[in-house]
């Protein structure tokens, strides 16, 4: 197994690692730089558009266009210009809140949710943020509220489960999942956290069921049976806020790695990590993962 660093300190807040196969590119966030990226990892190159505002989740939908949950809106975004058209606003009487991660389920649902302001990391107005789904009717449903930190989501191989991180709960959650309808019901702990391993942050599946968790402030990626809550492997990072993690790669056997150097000082970053803003690639897991959902416009 390797961890390599493939993009350098490009940000602040790196979120939403999203593996494009038709471009066979990966896309991510910078929340607090504002920015949407791209790698493109057969060349090297990597781009930036800014968006003008704090962008939680990146996505692609079925017909190629780039779709955000951003601030509180879901909205396409045109990549030449950084502008955004908005399909659907959320938490209009909260206009401080913003969105953080999100995920599209295999029948093309975008689910975000959403989180007040922070003070500093992880220290936030309580209780503001919802869960909301985004439906290829463009509809709009509400499936959760009163969290705190919405963050990752994640199916079982089945789609009869959907887990979910509320950061501050320490636990990966389960909800019953209904493919069919989007209904979410039955909400219970999945996974419990250690203090060792830090929050809870984005997630993803594999290909035999176990969960990969960004654990923020314990410098690892964790691999879990959410069946059991067994933890089953553990990645170190040379840093400390790991927010989340995706499969990407020709052969889906990649994982792809998002940090945070918020809140930690110039000085730290210089002395400590280096890398405390970076992009980084498991090989050698032996593991793969699945294809992201795109969303069905
Ligand atoms: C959020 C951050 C938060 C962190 C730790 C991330 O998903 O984007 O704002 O500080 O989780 O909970
Ligand atoms: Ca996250």
């Amino acid at each position: 197994m390797s961890v390599t660093a493939v993009v350098k300190n490009c940000g602040i807040l790196l979120e939403s690692p999203y593996w494009d196969v038709p471009s066979q590119t990966f896309y991510f966030v910078d929340i607090l730089g504002h920015t949407v990226h791209r790698y493109n990892p057969a060349n090297g190159s990597h781009e930036q558009v800014n968006v003008g505002e704090m962008v939680g989740t990146v996505i692609k939908t079925k017909s190629g266009k780039i779709m955000l949950a951003s601030k509180c809106r879901f909205a396409y975004l045109d990549w030449s210009t950084g502008a955004l058209t908005t399909v659907a606003n959320v938490d209009k009487d909260l206009p401080n809140n913003r969105f953080n991660d999100g995920k599209c389920d295999a029948k093309g649902r975008f689910w975000a949710g959403t989180m007040g302001p922070e003070s500093s990391p992880a220290v936030v107005l309580p209780k503001q943020g919802s869960l909301f789904c985004l439906h290829p009717d463009k509809s709009v449903t509400k499936h959760a509220e009163d969290l705190d930190i919405s963050n990752g989501i994640a199916w079982s191989l089945d789609n009869k489960i959907m887990y979910y991180i509320d950061s501050l709960t320490r636990m990966i959650e389960a909800f019953d999942f209904n493919l069919e309808t989007g209904e979410i019901s039955n909400r219970r702990p999945a996974v419990k956290l250690t203090d060792e391993e830090g929050l809870p942050d984005g997630m993803c599946m594999d290909t035999e069921g176990m969960l990969w968790l960004g654990c923020y402030s314990s410098s690892r990626v964790n691999r879990y049976n959410p069946i059991t809550g067994e933890k089953l492997q553990t990645v170190m990072f040379p840093v400390t806020n790991i927010t989340s993690c995706c499969f990407g790669g020709p052969n889906l056997d990649e994982l792809y790695v998002t940090c945070s150097r918020a809140g930690i000082s110039d000085e730290i970053v210089k002395n400590e990590q280096p890398l405390a803003a970076s992009i980084f690639k498991v090989t050698g897991l032996g593991v793969t993962g699945f294809a992201s959902n795109e969303f069905d416009d």
